[in-house]
């Protein structure tokens, strides 16, 4: 028995080496799978045109143009217009400034990324709405909800379908309509005086020259603290966050989601704790920004220009101090746009772009940080 046991095993181990030795052979004469490189071909970007100011803002509630600039650096917002902007026509006009810049167009794209916080919709999400609307081909539609984080997210993602070979033309869009879900009464005044509505987008397809494109992305994420830069309601979350919750009978289950009472209690509006988050935002954006050039051997120096999510003026200057990196090559914009959270990455890379801040060869790095917490940075060689 032991004799026979030890044949078969001998045999199965003369059979595992043979089938190694010729998957080597074969491995030495089929080429492995090729590896692409993407590059952002087209940056687009749209911004509503109703523009508010801080002042407009202290007629609503209780702040003023100088706290809200000594604070943020925030001088105005664009809203978008109530009924006929949502995030999804945000988010296409933004696109066809891409396609065009891509010099491709919508019938071309074979897949999209559409990150946002603010869909036009619960679900089904904007990408679909966009393909849709675009009369796009039958292609895969997917929707990122990453918060401040969302675009960079979205461009690692497309970033791996493209090397991979899978998809040769990606359509990713940064939308918000962060207005309509805003309260503009005095409670609310830290959340609302910081955020404002746009859209950018970018064509994400492969690199013809070796060394170009994005390099690498880095995303992270730690959810301790998940609660405190957030929108509880509508969700599934077993109403912890109402204060006195009711005792509700079975009947009642079904509006549990989103109610009357909900609304009322204020437990759907947009909750930040401020400081907490400057204080995560300081340490987590250089971090990532470092861990980028690190692992392509560059150093802050080596930055042509910096692209850091418009979160708050504040935290951009400090990180550039902390990297010590002139002021030409930091880009910021929210002091017109306010914080445009998904989109803010895309309409600041887009506006770089057309200032002619943003040229072939250049080291270009984008850093966010947001709610989850999230946080993500992407280093490319434009
Ligand atoms: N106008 C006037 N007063 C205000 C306003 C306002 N809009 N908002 C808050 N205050 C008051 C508060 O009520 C408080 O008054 P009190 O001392 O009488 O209680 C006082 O100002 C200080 O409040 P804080 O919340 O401690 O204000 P802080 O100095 O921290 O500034 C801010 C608030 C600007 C939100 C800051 O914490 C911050 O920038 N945090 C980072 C958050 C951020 O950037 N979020 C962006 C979204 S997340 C992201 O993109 C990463």
């Amino acid at each position: 028995m032991t004799q026979r046991k030890s044949v078969y095993s001998l045999s199965v181990s003369v059979v595992i080496r043979q089938f190694k030795i010729v998957n080597l052979r074969l491995s030495l004469f089929i080429k492995p799978p090729n590896m692409y490189s993407s590059k952002i071909a087209g940056i687009g970007h749209y911004v509503p045109k109703n523009v508010y100011t801080n002042n407009d803002l202290s007629r609503f509630m209780e702040t003023s143009d100088e706290w809200i600039q000594e604070r943020t650096g925030i001088q105005e917002r664009r809203f978008a217009d109530r009924y006929e902007e949502t995030t999804t026509t945000m988010g296409i006009e933004a696109a066809k400034v891409a396609l065009q810049r891509a010099g491709t167009t919508a019938q071309d794209i074979d897949f999209i990324i559409f990150a946002t916080l603010s869909p036009d919709y619960y679900f089904p999400g904007c990408g679909v709405l966009l393909q849709r609307e675009m009369k796009m081909k039958e292609v895969g539609a997917l929707d990122i909800r990453n918060q401040c984080s969302g675009f960079v997210y979205a461009l690692s993602v497309a970033d791996q379908f493209i090397k991979t070979g899978m998809y040769k033309n990606i359509l990713v869009v940064g939308s918000e309509k962060h207005s309509f879900a805003m309260d503009f009464e005095t409670r609310s005044r830290n959340v609302s005086v910081i955020f404002g509505d746009g859209a950018g987008a970018a064509v994400l397809q492969r690199a013809e020259k070796e060394g170009q494109g994005i390099l690498s992305t880095h995303l992270h994420s730690d959810g301790a603290d998940a609660e405190i830069l957030a929108m509880h309601y509508p969700g599934a979350h077993a109403n912890k966050w109402l204060k006195d919750k009711p005792a509700f009978s079975d009947q009642e289950l079904g509006g549990l989601f989103f109610n009357k009472e909900i609304l009322e209690s204020g437990a759907a509006l947009p909750y930040m704790d401020g400081p907490a988050v400057f204080k995560k935002a300081v340490v987590k954006f250089p971090e990532v920004i470092k861990e980028a050039l690190a692992a392509n051997n560059y150093t802050a120096k080596d930055i042509d220009l910096l692209v850091p999510h418009q979160a708050n003026l504040r935290i951009s200057q400090y990180v550039q101090q902390l990297l010590e990196l002139p002021d030409d090559k930091v880009f910021n914009n929210i002091q017109k746009y306010g914080n445009t959270t998904a989109a803010s990455v895309p309409i600041a890379l887009s506006e770089a772009w057309e200032a002619g801040k943003v040229k072939e060869g250049d080291l270009i790095c984008l850093a966010a940080f947001g709610s989850g917490f999230t946080w993500a940075s992407a280093l490319i060689k434009w």
